[in-house]
């Protein structure tokens, strides 16, 4: 009987190339192992046992699958009778391209499974390894991007339960669930920040990016590209292929415009048009991009001070001033101190806490910087401080060395000076003077101010005056 005879009956044929497939793989392929329906090795060939350590193939026998080649997926091929036909596992040494069947007896059902390593050189398979590779590297810098951009505060973390603290929680938690424009107007360090990624950690838009762009912080003709990007070949050199400003980069999240009190009037007019028509036009194209973002804007600045000083459009005002959250000063919710400096306290890792005095001395504090300020003297008071209770001198050190007041010199503003600041120094001079004039007599100097003992008491605790003045 000739080869063409041979070919002639079907099922012979059949079984040669079963048998021919089988020797060719077994033997160009990087290794071969079969198990039985407990997937425990029945045979493997020399290489692949060494492959894994054994001196010979014969000590596989017998053993589960795992045990040799620990991350087998033979048992899964026996379990679900599911071949999978291209994989790749790694072994101690590298990785290898591997293909799994499943083996079943003449009436159908599942006896075993063959597992073939294709080969180890994944070199050969470059343009799709390399691909995959690049794809992987990709997605981990996008995830790491991503979580990167996602908020680090929820609600949590604004600290207060005072009627003023409540409120503008309520006020933020009811804005997280809604679409339109946030507008939080405070003054710096009041935590205007944390609450725009509380409210976009508690909305929808959670799992997308946070994005802020300050106004303030950017020189002023860099700013439109900052927000809408650049169209390829828009300019020469570095971004000659165009760069996605920030509201393609929050793109289903929430961008954050803090300083909106900054921006430049015709960046406004811009701005403007994105929030009416939910498009934009990256600088140096023609193209119209749709924008899908939720904007949350923030200011120190008296908005409406600016609106009349024709610095800010009254139209962007009303766009954003939908949800307008009002977030009080420190000075405005003295009653959160404790609970604030504790927080605080913690977050910097600090041992430290506060005696009653350090406290009653915090609370009259006029925080012109806020809850920023009260962590920054906090932070100081506990670098300088060995005992771990802080007492009032600790804090009055770190609050700041008062400026000396000269005998008999009048108050006037200074310029660039706070209302607070100058009434402090008025508040000193006053006192300083009394007690001079009363040699140290608190109980005398209270009388000659119309003020009551403890309510002296407490004023030159707070100003870091001594009775020795
Ligand atoms: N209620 C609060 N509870 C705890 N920490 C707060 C609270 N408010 C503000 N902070 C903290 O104070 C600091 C300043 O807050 P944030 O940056 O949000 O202020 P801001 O209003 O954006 O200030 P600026 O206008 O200067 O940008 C941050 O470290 C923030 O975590
Ligand atoms: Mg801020």
């Amino acid at each position: 009987m000739n080869i063409t005879d041979n070919l002639k009956d079907y099922q012979q044929v059949r079984g040669l190339a079963i048998q021919s497939l089988f020797e060719i793989i077994e033997q160009s392929s990087e290794g071969t192992v079969i198990v039985d329906r407990d997937a425990n090795i029945v045979w493997m060939n020399e290489r692949y046992a060494k492959r894994f350590g054994l001196k010979s193939a014969d000590e596989a026998i017998g053993q589960p699958c795992e045990q040799v080649i620990s991350n087998s997926l033979l048992r899964q091929v026996v379990r679900n009778d599911q071949p999978i036909l291209l994989d790749i596992q790694d072994t101690p040494k590298g990785p290898l391209v591997v293909m799994r069947l499943p083996i079943h007896n003449e009436a159908g059902a599942v006896i075993g499974a063959i597992g073939f390593a294709l080969f180890d050189e994944l070199r050969n398979l470059s343009p799709l390894i390399e691909r995959y590779l690049s794809m992987q590297q990709e997605l981990a810098s996008t995830r790491s991007l991503l979580r990167s951009r996602q908020s680090k505060y929820n609600f949590a973390h604004f600290i207060g339960t005072s009627a003023a603290s409540l409120e503008v929680k309520r006020r933020a938690r009811r804005s997280a669930s809604a679409e339109s424009p946030v507008l939080l107007l405070g003054e710096t360090g009041t935590g205007k920040e944390l609450l725009a990624q509380a409210i976009h950690g508690a909305s929808t838009r959670a799992h997308k990016a946070f994005v802020s762009i300050n106004s303030a912080a950017i020189p002023a003709d860099l700013l439109e590209a900052e927000f809408f990007g650049t169209a390829p070949g828009a300019f020469t050199g570095a971004d000659r292929k165009g760069r996605p400003g920030k509201f393609q980069i929050a793109q289903g999240g929430t961008l954050f415009l803090d300083e909106i009190g900054d921006m430049p009037l015709p960046l406004q007019n811009k701005l403007l048009r994105v929030l009416q028509e939910k498009e934009f036009e990256p600088v140096g194209s023609n193209e119209m991009l749709h924008s899908d973002v939720r904007v949350i804007a923030a200011t120190s600045m008296d908005l409406e001070a600016a609106i009349k000083r024709g610095e800010f459009r009254a139209d962007l005002y009303y766009r954003l001033n939908v949800l307008p959250i009002q977030v009080p000063p420190l000075r405005e919710r003295l009653e959160d101190i404790p609970a604030l400096s504790e927080a605080i306290l913690e977050e910097l890792r600090s041992q430290h806490e506060l005696d009653r005095e350090a406290l009653a001395l915090l609370a009259q504090h006029a925080w012109p910087g806020n809850i920023r300020e009260l962590r920054n003297v906090l932070e100081r008071a506990a670098l300088l401080s060995d005992d771990l209770v802080l007492n009032a001198p600790a804090i009055r050190a770190a609050i700041g060395t008062f400026t000396p007041v000269e005998r008999g010199s009048a108050v006037a503003a200074v310029e660039g000076e706070s209302f607070s600041a100058a009434r402090e120094r008025f508040d000193r001079q006053v006192i300083g003077a009394a007690l001079r004039a009363c040699e140290g007599n608190v109980v005398e100097a209270a009388k000659r101010l119309g003020l009551g003992r403890s309510t002296l008491y407490k004023k030159m605790v707070a100003l870091g005056i001594d009775q020795s003045h």
